[in-house]
């Protein structure tokens, strides 16, 4: 993977639920500049971002994907409310889940044999959509992060299909405090949505370079 060009300063989230509240926390400890958003009027949602994200700006959702990096973090079944049109040229960070049990039965995802992700990339055609942070429980986020070489920092995968966008989202996820492991193309996404080994344990970076090899060996990836 190709190292970023430029560092990073500003990361955008859009979606400030409990995903979107733990990754704004987790990279204002990092040293990024916050910009987060959800569908309301930034001023409707200041108050509640100086409580529960103590350093982030609200802003409305097209300042927030005018960011270095955006992370979408809104409940799968409404990703049709997003604009693709502000997020063109952008790299953006999926974390979001297909789960029927709480997303209600989305056709989008029960028909279409694709990941969410490749039908988000889909969606969002101008974006450069990186599928990384899903397999992280919102309350883990913030408590598991460690410092680069600390022994048995959890790792986390990431799939794209433009190198320099995941190369970006890597460095990120590092700042985190997790060690990247990039898993290929959005397709191999699949290794570590709902259901899967992965996505129900927590990981260093060998035992999740193996169980992402397993994966993408039985997808033929
Ligand atoms: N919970 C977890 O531990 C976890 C971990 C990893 C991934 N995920 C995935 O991450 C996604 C979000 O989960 P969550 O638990 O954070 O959901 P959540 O707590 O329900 O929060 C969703 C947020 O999205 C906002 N939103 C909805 N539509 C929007 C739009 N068009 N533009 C901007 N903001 C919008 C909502 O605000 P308003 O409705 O007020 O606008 C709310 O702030 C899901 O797909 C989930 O599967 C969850």
């Amino acid at each position: 993977m190709n190292s970023p060009t430029t560092e990073l300063r500003t990361i955008g989230v859009i979606g400030a639920g409990r995903v979107g509240a733990a990754v704004a926390r987790q990279a204002l400890r990092a040293g990024y500049t916050v910009k987060i958003a959800t569908a309301k009027p930034a001023d409707e949602i200041s108050m509640l971002v100086e409580i529960v994200i103590p350093g982030a700006v609200a802003v409305d959702a097209a300042e927030a994907a005018a960011a270095d990096l955006v992370v979408v973090a809104v409940p799968l079944h409404k990703y049709r409310t997003l604009d693709p049109g502000l997020l063109t040229r952008k790299t953006v960070i999926d974390v979001m889940n297909y789960w029927a049990p709480t997303d209600g039965q989305v056709d989008d995802f029960e028909n279409d044999p694709r990941t969410s992700s490749e039908i988000i990339q889909d969606f969002l055609a101008g974006a450069r959509v990186v599928k990384s942070l899903n397999h992280i429980g919102y309350h883990e986020l913030e408590d598991d992060g460690q410092a680069y070489g600390t022994a048995g920092r959890r790792a986390l995968a990431l799939a794209g299909d433009h190198d320099d966008a995941k190369a970006t989202v890597a460095d990120f996820l590092d700042r985190l405090g997790y060690d990247p492991v990039d898993a290929g193309p959005l397709p191999a996404g699949r290794g570590f949505q709902p259901g899967t080994e992965i996505f129900n344990g927590s990981h260093t970076i060998d035992q999740l370079e193996n169980l992402l090899a397993e994966a993408c060996a039985l997808a033929r990836i």
